[in-house]
């Protein structure tokens, strides 16, 4: 089913900084939180109007119980930056739910996230309610602030740095293969493309289904200015806003 997309005034609860650059971002989210979806993201519109266009965020948690909703950011730009003036009490506009999140019928997941990328991978472990194990990398361990915040809602969670500050040292592409032994049904994927693209690489030698979360500049959000196009395996062209972000990684990375 389409559910209709909202674009609701809704007000912070919340915009602390969690990270180096990094703030988690809470809002009362309305109607958008009963219809939203692990994978799925929300527009958001600039209050102090200093950028136009809107900017996409991946829902990273949401509480149907009071409504919150609750996405990370990293500051990168102008955009983000003046998230960061937000003040609780203020109203943000955001449009949502975007996109086509994850499939959820796995019974033994494996979520593997790069940076920025873990984000909307919370959300999705909550809703595997505690059976997910989780792999996460970073350049170091201050980037892995993400450990503390997925802990309730991980099996468990193995971590790689590249300045082996935290966890093995190295990329979460060269310890997936030794992780596969667990049994893992579907492998489910956010961050650098480089990093999905190897993450990918692995569960496809492996016989193993991959979803990933793709990222690009967007303009709508909602399909009409083919700003976010990207080319598929097939041959096709596929809105990473409408048809995504969510694919499978055949369908995305692999030639056929
Ligand atoms: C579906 C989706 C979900 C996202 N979820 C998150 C999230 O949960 N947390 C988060 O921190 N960020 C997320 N992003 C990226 C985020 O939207 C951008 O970082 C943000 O729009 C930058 O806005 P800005 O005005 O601060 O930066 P700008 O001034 O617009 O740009 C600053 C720099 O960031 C680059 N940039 C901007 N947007 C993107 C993009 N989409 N992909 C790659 N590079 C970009 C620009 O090329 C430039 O180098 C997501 C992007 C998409 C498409
Ligand atoms: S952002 Fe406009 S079509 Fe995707």
């Amino acid at each position: 089913m389409i559910l209709p997309k909202l674009a609701l005034d809704t007000e912070i609860l919340q915009n602390t900084k969690v990270g180096d650059d990094v703030y988690a971002l809470t809002v009362h989210g309305g109607a958008l939180v009963n219809q939203a979806q692990p994978g799925q993201f929300i527009h958001l519109q600039s209050p102090s109007g200093e950028v136009f266009l809107r900017r996409p965020f991946g829902i990273a948690d949401m509480d149907e119980s009071d409504g919150r909703l609750t996405m990370y950011y990293r500051v990168t730009g102008k955009g983000t930056r003046a998230m960061t003036r937000l003040l609780r009490g203020a109203k943000v506009n955001c449009l949502g739910p975007l996109g086509h999140g994850f499939s959820l019928s796995s019974k033994r997941p494996l979520l593997v996230g790069g940076g920025m990328g873990l984000a909307p991978l919370l959300f999705l472990a909550k809703r595997f309610q505690g059976k997910a194990d989780i792999l996460m990398g970073g350049r170091n361990q201050a980037e892995l602030f993400w450990k503390d915040i997925f802990s309730p809602h991980a099996h468990e969670i193995f971590i790689t740095t590249d300045d082996g500050s935290l966890g093995r040292k190295g990329f979460t592409t060269e310890l997936l293969p030794e992780l596969l032994g667990r049994g893992y049904d579907c492998i489910y994927t956010c961050g650098p493309e480089i990093m999905m693209r190897g993450i990918a690489e692995v569960a496809v030698k492996n016989n193993i289904p991959c979803q990933v979360s793709l990222e690009k500049r967007m303009a709508c959000g909602l399909g009409a200015c083919l700003s976010c196009v990207c080319d598929t395996a097939h041959k096709e062209r596929k809105k990473i806003c409408k048809d995504g972000p969510v694919f499978w990684a055949q369908d995305v990375f692999f030639a056929h």
